[in-house]
């Protein structure tokens, strides 16, 4: 099967999975809340993480459709950040998935509870999902992991400090590994977790996204300059903006570039002894050079 007929194939088992989710059922007094979460979990992403989840599942032996609860949670959970990182208070951007933000259609206090909702919905989807209870508790330690202090909102807190100051590449390095690699790195292990797979593969799976992730800030980075907004589907220019050190700021494109081309191969090295028919390579290689 190539790599364009696997994806597609994941995303056929994704998208119906997370419609189910909040599209469906209405008839509560909350019902505006769950066309909030459902607005922006449907927007149309490329839904990477949750198909990375499903690819280490079955590279650990388990079918990709039983693993659909932790791939499901992942991109709940990256929705829910994405939702936030839009608000006024955060970057204050207007468009995402080529569509207004969520608090631009529905008002900013139901965006924040849309977020919160879909990062409590995440971790209940996991915790209430049939694989064996060790499995539940590993992949809800995992998300957990990515989402506090150590991930989304400790990278969120130190990018928003850092507006109109300048960081080092160091200091930029830790700051996107903590709102973007963690994610990225959690999406892999939960796939190979959920698989029931030991500890040193869930490693390996975790390293593998933490360098893809790193690949994918910078590339985010230079998107912000030089896309377009029908292109990127959500606005460019925020980054100068709102004042931040990106790697685009430091180095400039050919050396983001040239970042990017290295950190994909170190990725690539990572999972060479695992990535029986080069699924993980190649969806390296794409997001490498990605328009959108
Ligand atoms: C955007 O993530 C936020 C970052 C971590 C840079 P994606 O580029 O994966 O966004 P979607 O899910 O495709 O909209
Ligand atoms: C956000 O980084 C990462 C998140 C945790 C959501 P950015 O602020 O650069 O993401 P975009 O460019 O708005 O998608
Ligand atoms: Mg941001
Ligand atoms: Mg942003
Ligand atoms: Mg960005």
């Amino acid at each position: 099967m190539s790599y364009q007929e696997r994806y597609r194939e994941y995303l056929d088992l994704i998208e119906p999975a997370l419609r189910e989710k909040f599209g469906t059922e209405r008839g509560y007094e909350f019902d505006g809340l769950l066309d909030a979460m459902n607005y922006s979990l449907m927007a149309g992403g490329k839904r990477i993480r949750p198909v990375l989840a499903l690819e280490f599942a079955r590279l650990n032996g388990m079918e990709p459709e039983k693993a659909l609860p932790v791939a499901c949670a992942v991109e709940m959970l990256h929705t829910y950040s994405l939702i936030h990182d839009d608000l006024p208070c955060m970057d204050d951007d207007d468009l995402r998935r080529g569509k207004p933000t969520n608090h631009k259609v529905f008002g900013e206090s139901t965006a924040v509870l849309a977020g919160d909702a879909l990062q409590a919905e995440a971790f209940g989807t996991i915790l209430r999902s049939g694989l064996p209870v060790e499995a539940r508790a590993e992949c809800a330690e995992i998300l957990a992991g990515a989402a506090g202090v150590d991930g989304i909102c400790g990278g969120q807190f130190m990018d928003l400090s850092a507006e109109g100051h300048a960081l080092t590449a160091e200091e930029l390095s830790a700051l996107q590994g903590r709102k973007t690699g963690a994610l990225l790195a959690a999406a892999c292990m939960l796939g190979a977790a959920a698989a029931g797979a030991d500890g040193k593969a869930v490693e390996l799976a975790g390293q593998y996204g933490a360098q893809l992730g790193a690949a994918f800030q910078i590339r985010d980075d230079v998107l912000d300059v030089l896309s377009t907004e029908s292109e990127l589907g959500k606005p460019i220019g925020s980054d100068k903006r709102d004042g931040k050190t990106t790697f685009m700021s430091l180095y400039g494109e050919s050396e983001c570039t040239r970042m990017v081309e290295r950190i994909t191969a170190a990725a690539c090295e990572t999972v060479r002894d695992v990535d029986t028919d080069g699924f993980l390579t190649e969806l390296a290689a794409s997001l490498a050079v990605r328009r959108s």
